[in-house]
């Protein structure tokens, strides 16, 4: 590390926004409507008066009926905006198209190849008009889900959109998980459509979509049609009665289409995401409350002006996309980069270059993007002026602070406030997050966004300081998850059942004696890779899923560009030889099954794995051994032995 980077961390420096920043920014601006003189006094009073504050901010968006109430709020189920009539396409869309906005751009899109696309809010407003009624046609409407399997081509907004405006509720699966997720979370969220593309391009390489989608929806009963997005140019094979072409069914369609009124508390989409057991959970969020929270989010944390080039560099099909790149943006009425390529392609100046060409002024992205620029070294960046830029953001996993002061010297060039804004596809929107008013520590995320209460509890629910706990929530928020779809027992399992009338985030964090929060890793079984939540138990099926596979672990391996890479010990049928080999062909069918995110970098073949009395396997001790640490006490193993042979797998 440079020596100067050295200095910065090691005198433990507070970063005060400056001046200009604090005065110009949107927060400062709404406290000083209500007098509100700092950061401290704008929490306190906000946390004392939630009703207050997201009255205040749910007024600025359009209601077909005003709510009657705020919050009705019986744990651990919340309703906001009671009564209300919405409908959030209506105010991404239709709302701007009325006040005169038609002509600005929405989104300015790049390929990977370096196309580019513009398209103004009417543009979009006429793209997801036709194509909702494209959908009406197809006899879908209120309350039927539709499954979304496309990568970040223009199209992926628009039949998220569409799907909102007619009140269909969208499961949006990443492009980069391969066609066995998407059939398991068509068959749970019982999809009637289902929309790909021919195929796309991923570092120069076709993938080709549909072909994959074809082989699984022989397993896929409820899906009546799969629409196809041509977008490759690939010669593919349409199943007749079944398949229907984008460009056709949407060809004569008119450009106007009625948005469907929903109540605040219907729901707008699913969204799956890993736990501790196999399945994937299906996170559920509505029409009133999750607008509302992402709009004041990305408002009052990412500052947006109304003539900012916003640069949320995530995939749409995880939550940061939905949040921060389709609905919060749109809502606030701004124009966007989507970039459909990846940050080191052709070359590791690719994001910098699009920083300057499109003079973003505000950037978002995650630690493991931060971190593989950092081995790139400063020459990238340096090559291009990063000057429009004016706030900087993090998100995915806990920043380490050198990676915090590379972003803010060579990205912010010491200008721009870093937003380290922590948040799960379960929240909907930040939890904790600075604010540009607030003082910054690098590493930490600050403090609970207004109105939000946070704590780190020991195993007894007791308030810790200055040490590692459970990290809670103990207010609701409007963008709340409300529930896991078809499964309301594993929401109030997983999320309500530790601490009475709290919400457990899955997270091991520390509050220091300031009060800012420093999030530190999953405690549960699930692992973070690049940012992407896997659950161990998803690789762990996939692996026994192939034939010669008895039994199988799956633990983190810490890795200084990763956060994790994912290290799997594999207990072989009787008759199946430990060969290198077979260790590809294991990384190759997980690969298949979930996607390319999940494929373990390291396969070790074991006799046996350490296992409590009950037959639960240790992954703590295993992880203990991945990394070189201490064990611990394993008394309680029924078969000690097993650690000895972990070593020799090692
Ligand atoms: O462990 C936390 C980590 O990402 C998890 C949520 O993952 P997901 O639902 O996929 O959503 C990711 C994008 C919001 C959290 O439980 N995480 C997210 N943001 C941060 C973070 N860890 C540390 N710092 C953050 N800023």
């Amino acid at each position: 590390m440079p020596k100067d980077l050295e200095a910065l961390l090691k005198e433990e420096r507070i970063f005060k926004p400056t001046k200009d920043i604090v005065e110009k920014s949107n927060i400062k601006q709404w406290m000083n409507k209500y007098k509100i003189k700092n950061y401290m006094e704008l929490l306190e009073k906000a946390n004392n008066n939630p009703d207050w504050f997201w009255d205040d901010l749910a007024k600025e968006l359009e209601w077909f009926e005003p709510y009657k109430n705020v919050l009705k709020w019986d744990p651990p189920h919340a309703e906001w905006f009671l009564e209300g009539k919405f409908n959030i396409a209506h105010n991404a869309l239709d709302r701007h198209i009325k006040n005169g906005k038609g002509d600005k751009l929405a989104y300015i899109w790049e390929g990977e190849d370096g196309k580019t696309r513009k398209i103004t809010y009417r543009q979009l407003w006429r793209d997801v008009n036709k194509f909702a009624n494209a959908l009406r046609e197809l006899g879908i409407g209120k309350g039927d889900t539709v499954s979304i399997y496309l990568p970040m081509i223009p199209e992926l907004p628009v039949a998220m959109l569409a799907c909102a405006k007619i009140g269909a509720v969208h499961s949006v699966v990443f492009s980069g998980f391969w066609a066995k997720a998407f059939q398991e979370r068509v068959n749970d969220s019982k999809s009637k459509v289902a929309i790909t593309t021919d195929g796309f391009t991923r570092r120069g390489k076709l993938i080709p979509l549909k072909e994959n989608v074809d082989d699984i929806l022989q397993n896929t009963p409820t899906i009546k049609n799969l629409i196809v997005i041509n977008n490759a140019g690939i010669d593919v094979k349409m199943h007749e009665g079944r398949d229907l072409w984008w460009h056709e069914i949407t060809e004569n369609m008119s450009e106007e289409c009625e948005t469907e009124v929903m109540d605040s508390e219907d729901p707008l989409f699913i969204l799956y995401t890993s736990g501790t057991t196999g399945k994937p959970k299906g996170v559920v969020h509505v029409h009133g409350g999750y607008a509302v929270g992402i709009y004041t989010t990305l408002k009052f944390v990412f500052d947006l002006k109304d003539d900012d080039i916003w640069w949320c560099a995530a995939d749409i099909g995880w939550i940061t996309g939905h949040s921060y790149i389709v609905y919060a943006p749109l809502l606030l009425g701004v124009t966007s980069i989507i970039f459909e390529g990846t940050p080191d392609y052709p070359d590791p100046g690719r994001l910098w270059k699009m920083v300057e060409g499109y003079k973003v002024n505000v950037f978002y992205t995650a630690p493991t993007t931060i971190r593989m620029f950092m081995k790139y070294g400063p020459k990238w960046p340096e090559k291009y002026d990063l000057s429009s830029i004016r706030l900087l953001g993090s998100v995915g996993e806990p920043i380490n602070p050198e990676a915090w002061v590379w972003y803010y010297k060579y990205i912010g060039r010491e200008k721009c406030p870093i937003m380290d804004t922590w948040w799960q596809t379960e929240t909907g929107m930040h939890l904790i997050t600075p604010l540009p008013v607030s003082p910054l520590k690098p590493g930490s995320a600050v403090m609970p966004f207004p109105t939000v209460q946070a704590d780190i509890l020991d195993d007894m629910g007791r308030s810790l300081t200055e040490k590692g706990g459970h990290l809670v929530i103990k207010t609701p928020w409007p963008s709340m998850l409300r529930t896991i779809y078809r499964n309301p027992q594993r929401y109030i399992k997983t999320y309500w059942s530790a601490f009475k009338n709290m919400y457990l985030s899955g997270d091991v964090a520390r509050k220091d004696s300031d009060g800012y929060f420093w999030i530190q890793g999953r405690e549960d079984d699930v692992l973070s890779v690049a940012g992407h939540r896997i659950g161990t138990a998803e690789v762990e099926s996939a692996l026994v899923s192939y034939e010669c596979v008895a039994e199988a672990a799956v633990v983190g391996k810490p890795d200084e560009i990763k956060g994790e890479e994912i290290a799997a010990f594999v207990i072989l049928k009787d008759n199946f030889k430990p060969t290198q080999e077979l260790k590809d062909t294991l990384k190759y069918h997980v690969r298949v099954e979930i996607g390319p995110v999940a494929t373990p970098k390291y396969i070790r073949f074991v006799d046996d794995l350490p296992k409590t009395r009950s037959g639960k396997i240790m992954r703590r001790i295993i992880k203990a051994k991945v990394k070189g640490e201490d064990v611990g006490d394993t008394s309680t193993l029924a078969n000690p032995e097993a650690v000895d042979g972990l070593d020799r797998a090692l």
